[in-house]
């Protein structure tokens, strides 16, 4: 892997053989992209969040397979396509919660069995890395599509329309745009006065490190806050909405999303303010009946103890580190797809929106 100085880098592209991606791990103090040639180097970019955020992690899983064949020996497409389904099955080990990764993997190892069957060996390589790239101009339509739904719940008004959010769902953890933050972006394009509260989402404060620097880079009005503190904003008045995006939505709308997310949600419901998800249809997970059956990615305790290069906990202690919770659609007052939005979602209504 070799790393190099970007400034308006995409979140990822493919380039001549390889996958250019932000490494999102430096920001915001260095924002460099790193060349990502083998699929063993796209499951360590995924696992380490390299490249984080669920449509983000589907688009480059997608990639990821195309890495594992594209300079592939198979002589026969039958062949290639083994390849193709192992590098896929490879990649899914990197992440459990979020379900784009395995929706992406899925649509990449489907294309490749069906195309199998009538293409010769160079036509599936082209047609494999065609997918990939639908998956990635698919997602941007999306996201700038939730953008727009999601912008009508904030009403133009003198005194700023106060949005909280948490984790980072943007053009960082998108192809473009984002899901929550596209809410954000359209509503301030649309000369909307928001005003965005970021939480800084420990342990791995992509609130702070990534939310805040990618809403100060585009202008949008945005302060930083400790999660311990959302309590406070939003008993202060300065929080009109909440959006926030998500990793897996079960059948009923319950959504798991990035730890302490649960916990907003019930301050929201606590102070009368309307929580939301902003989310496109690859992140529902219809397989499963509710969030209970969403399974949850354990992280490394030093991400908690040690996380940016300083103890802040003793060496031995104890640590327990779920990466994502899950809010019941109880809390949820609407879900923002590329659709439009599910309000008070509940499995009938999720089922007949995305028929
Ligand atoms: O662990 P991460 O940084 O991948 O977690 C990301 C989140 O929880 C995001 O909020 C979610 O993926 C939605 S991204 C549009």
């Amino acid at each position: 892997m070799t790393a190099k100085k970007s400034f308006d880098a995409p979140t990822l592209e493919w380039s001549k053989g390889t996958v250019k991606l932000i490494e999102q791990t430096l920001l915001p103090e260095q924002e460099k992209v790193v060349t990502i040639r083998t699929p063993k180097e796209m499951w360590d970019a995924i696992k380490r969040l390299a490249v984080r955020g669920a449509p983000a992690i589907g688009c480059a899983a997608a990639y990821g397979v195309v890495l594992g064949i594209h300079k592939s020996k198979a002589k026969t497409p039958a062949a290639l396509l083994k390849e193709a389904v192992k590098t896929a099955d490879y990649l899914a080990t990197s992440r459990p919660t979020a379900v784009n990764l395995f929706w992406a993997l899925d649509r990449m190892k489907s294309v490749a069995t069906l195309e199998a069957k009538t293409m010769d060996v160079p036509t599936l390589k082209q047609r494999i890395l065609d997918e990939a790239h639908a998956i990635l101009e698919e997602d941007k339509a999306m996201c700038h599509a939730i953008g727009r739904n999601g912008a009508k719940l904030v009403t133009k008004r003198n005194k700023p329309f106060g949005i909280l959010t948490h984790c980072n769902a943007g053009g960082l953890a998108t192809s473009e745009y984002g899901t929550a933050l596209a809410v954000m972006y359209e509503a301030h394009s649309q000369k909307k006065n928001i005003h965005v509260y970021s939480d800084e989402t420990r342990p791995l404060c992509q609130g702070s490190r990534l939310t805040t620097w990618e809403l100060m880079r585009a202008g949008v009005p945005v302060t930083l806050i400790c999660d311990n503190m959302a309590a406070q904003v939003m008993r202060e008045g300065r929080i009109d909405i909440v959006v926030t995006g998500a990793d897996r939505i079960a059948a009923n709308g319950d959504s798991a999303n990035k730890i302490g997310t649960y916990g907003v949600a019930i301050l929201a419901k606590f102070h009368g303010i309307p929580f939301y998800i902003a989310a496109p249809s690859s992140t529902f997970d219809l397989s499963l009946k509710d969030g209970s059956q969403i399974p949850i990615e354990e992280r490394h305790p030093e991400e908690i103890k040690n996380g940016f290069g300083k103890w802040t906990a003793p060496r031995k202690a104890k640590i327990y580190n779920p990466a994502f919770d899950v809010t019941p659609a109880g809390l949820i007052a609407g879900i923002i797809t590329e659709r439009g939005i599910i309000e008070k979602p509940n499995t009938a209504k999720v089922k007949k929106h995305l028929a």
